[in-house]
């Protein structure tokens, strides 16, 4: 292998650069990002960047190599977009200055990320309409908080939605939450944490709107009244979209490479002979779930990118490697949201399981940890402002404990 390209240059393509380098490639390593920053954090643009306390130099993402950054050696492509892939000629297409650029490489990794969805039927000219993926649109939307005497609209009780909405009322503006759903963030945490959520945001002041939808986002030339679809008319100076992500796969069309909500990858991460995927864009058949996952989480896109940098260099002859089961992606995946002084952390999934039980703290309390099972498995534990056992439960979920080994755990 002597040329490899990194296609997306944010955190699963930097780890996954990285962990070239720290494997020893000494080949020609070329990253290509649509956006003109060098590879940055996203976690606090709907937190400390949006509050106002953190500028963008809080933002680049620590590099451990040696050299930092630099010291990686790799050719930067920013502020360049990736137009095509043609397998049989294993080169990709590159908008460059409105002409195409061919790049040959002999390894791939597909590292795109997600888009933010558009609120169906919802004009694209109005000023302070807003989605939150990068950061210029954290610091657009933190723009609007920053001039106009406030109220907000946030369409989206999951994630995004729930953070922008603890952010802004932090900030003193009047925020309502309008999810579709009748639980905010239900899909992932299950419907008792996501009730709790919703009371967390009542309490701070939050108007909370569960089971409406939008119907129109009006006004001249800036936003000024969202409709509900039950025909309540609010009035809102700023509205930030948070109805989920489409994974960055439209440059792929025609390619040859398979697209399900995701670029479908084996379980090493392999979409094809010598081309991966990591991060918020692949799909892979998770052995320990059973199914397969797109997880857009931070620590998958860490996990993701280095493994199929390892893979891609372990089997440069061809195939993946040898299917052992060191060859496997098979993470058990975590994340943590914060809202308010409340730290939510998740490992596992939880998403479709049988049963939740509280086993320490209490909701109640606002600080508790919980364990769902899935059969008769141990399939997440969810963790508010009690980190700490997370840690032990999550290994308990990756030597595929039971049910009733961390229900001992638990009262032990
Ligand atoms: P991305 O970070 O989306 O990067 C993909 C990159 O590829 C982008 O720069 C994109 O512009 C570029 N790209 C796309 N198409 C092309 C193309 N054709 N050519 C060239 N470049 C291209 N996770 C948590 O676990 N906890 C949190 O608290 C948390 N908070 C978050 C807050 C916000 C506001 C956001 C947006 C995300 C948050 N996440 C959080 C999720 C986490 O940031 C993502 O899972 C992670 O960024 C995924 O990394 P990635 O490299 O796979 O994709
Ligand atoms: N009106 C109101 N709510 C809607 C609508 C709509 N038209 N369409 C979808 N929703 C709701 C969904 O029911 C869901 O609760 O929006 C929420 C979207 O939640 P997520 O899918 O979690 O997406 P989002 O919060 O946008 O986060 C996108 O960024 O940080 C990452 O981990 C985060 O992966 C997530 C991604």
């Amino acid at each position: 292998v002597r040329r490899i390209v990194v296609v997306g240059a944010s955190l699963a393509g930097l780890r996954a650069a990285e962990e070239l380098r720290g494997q020893g490639f000494d080949g020609e390593l070329v990253v290509v990002g649509d956006e003109p920053h060098r590879p940055y954090d996203r976690p606090p643009l709907s937190k400390q960047v949006l509050a106002g306390t953190w500028d963008a130099d809080h933002l680049p993402l620590a590099v451990a190599h040696e050299g930092g950054l630099d010291g990686l050696d790799v050719d930067w492509r920013l502020g360049t977009r990736a137009t095509g892939l043609d397998l049989a000629t294993r080169t990709i297409t590159l908008a460059d200055d409105d002409v195409g650029v061919e790049l040959a490489f002999d390894g791939l990794v597909i590292a795109t990320g997600a888009s933010p969805r558009w609120l169906p039927g919802c004009r694209t000219d109005l000023a302070a309409v807003h989605t939150l993926r990068t950061l210029d649109d954290s610091l657009a939307i933190r723009a609007v908080l920053d001039t106009t005497p406030q109220r907000v609209v946030v369409v989206g009780g999951g994630f995004i939605g729930a953070e922008v909405a603890a952010t802004c009322r932090s900030r003193g503006v009047d925020v309502t939450l309008v999810e579709m759903l009748p639980v905010p963030m239900g899909v992932a945490v299950g419907d008792e944490v996501g009730t709790l959520m919703a009371d967390i945001h009542r309490d701070h002041g939050v108007d909370v709107r569960l089971g409406v939808g939008v119907e129109r986002v009006d006004g001249s030339d800036r936003v000024e009244r969202v409709r509900l679809t039950d025909g309540t008319v609010l009035s809102a100076a700023l509205v930030v979209i948070g109805i989920g992500v489409v994974p960055n796969t439209a440059w792929l069309d025609g390619s040859g490479l398979t697209v399900d909500d995701g670029i479908v990858c084996d379980a090493t991460g392999q979409a094809t002979s010598g081309v991966f995927a990591a991060g918020d864009v692949a799909r892979w058949p998770s052995r320990r779930y059973g199914r397969s996952l797109r997880i857009e989480h931070w620590d998958n896109a860490i996990a993701m990118g280095e493994h199929v940098a390892q893979r891609l260099l372990a089997g440069s002859g061809g195939s993946a490697g040898s299917g052992d089961d060191g060859d496997v992606y098979d993470p058990v995946p975590w994340f943590w949201s914060d809202q308010y002084d409340r730290k939510v952390q998740l490992a596992g999934v939880a998403a479709g399981a049988d049963e939740m039980q509280v086993v320490e703290g209490s909701m109640d309390e606002r600080r508790f940890v919980a364990l769902y099972r899935q059969g008769d498995r141990l399939a997440a534990v969810l963790a508010m402002n009690r980190p700490r056992p997370v840690v032990t439960y999550r290994r308990q979920i990756q030597a595929g404990a039971s049910w009733s080994d961390a229900l001992a755990t638990a009262s032990g």
